[in-house]
């Protein structure tokens, strides 16, 4: 009888010491790897229809963070929430917190259109403007007020080199983007989001358009930005492509309105990899 009890006690102690163990990991990693984003309990309702379903994740900062999962599992409903898009769409409801670097995002105090222009987004679609290239980028830097020219070129060279497109374009800036191809036009989508220092950059479907190559080359333009030295970002995507996601720093994959890797250990990736690279 006794003898029982000593197991289970042992039994109990030994499980207790492996969640202190779990625990201790995972506040160093967070002490290691900031947080980008900190969703709790997030529900997001079109209508009576709950599109995301109490959902509770950390995004890391300064990493390329993929959302992937089936057609209409809500993987653009979520990425709208981060810089409140959703809000323009009629008789939607969002409960819940998300905090941006610590910052609740739904709290009344927030200006959106600040929150916009810290949490730039691109499409499937890069749709530039049948305008110039270097009008194209200036735009989201026309909108914050910077209309100084000698500001201007300055970001505007800045965000286009960030894209990996400034030595294509440098002498053409002054052309039409619509004569680009459509992985140059999604780079020029990309310098005009990343434009004047956003932290955080969100992608639907960036590479839904263009063929694997490019594909393969904005993902690789991802990470580079995210691990910049000087000034890092932090890039939350959507894609279809599994082989594009596991390319990814982290993938989070989304079914039926909930995230299926939502704890801190998947969204850091220590499931599958057992520790931090
Ligand atoms: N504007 C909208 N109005 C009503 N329902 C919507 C709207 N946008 C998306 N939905 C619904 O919300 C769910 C999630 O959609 P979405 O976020 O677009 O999924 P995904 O991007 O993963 O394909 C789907 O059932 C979709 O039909
Ligand atoms: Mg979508």
């Amino acid at each position: 009888m006794h003898q029982t009890r000593d197991e289970n006690d042992l039994e109990k102690i030994s499980k207790e010491e492996s969640s202190k163990t779990r625990e201790s990991e995972v506040n160093e990693v967070i002490s290691e790897t900031s947080v980008a984003l900190t969703v709790s309990e997030l529900d997001f309702y079109y209508g009576k229809t709950k599109a995301l379903n109490g959902i509770n994740m950390l995004i890391p900062e300064n990493k390329v963070t993929a959302f992937i999962g089936p057609s209409g599992c809500g993987k653009s409903t979520l990425l709208r929430i981060f810089n409140r898009m959703n809000d323009l769409i009629e008789n939607t409801r969002v409960e819940g917190s998300v905090r941006l670097k610590g910052q609740e995002i739904f709290s009344p105090e927030i200006n959106v259109s600040d929150l916009r222009q810290r949490v730039g987004m691109v499409f499937q679609k890069p749709n530039p403007f049948p305008k110039s290239i270097y009008e194209n980028v200036a735009y989201g830097l026309r909108i914050q007020g910077i209309n100084n020219k000698s500001t201007l070129n300055v970001t505007i060279e800045e965000a286009l080199r960030g894209a990996a497109l400034w030595d294509e374009v440098k002498d053409r800036l002054h052309e039409n983007a619509l004569s680009l191809s459509g992985g140059q036009q999604q780079r020029v989508a990309i310098a005009r989001a990343i434009a004047g220092n956003r932290p955080v950059l969100l992608a639907d479907e960036p590479t839904g358009n263009l063929d694997i190559a490019s594909g393969k080359e904005v993902m690789k333009l991802f990470k580079e930005l995210c691990h910049d030295e000087k000034n890092p970002i932090s890039i939350l995507m959507v894609t279809h492509d599994p082989d594009l996601a596991s390319t990814a720093d982290r993938m989070l994959l989304l079914n039926d309105g909930k995230t299926e890797a939502s704890d801190i250990r998947s969204a850091w990736g220590l499931d599958d990899e057992g520790e931090e690279e």
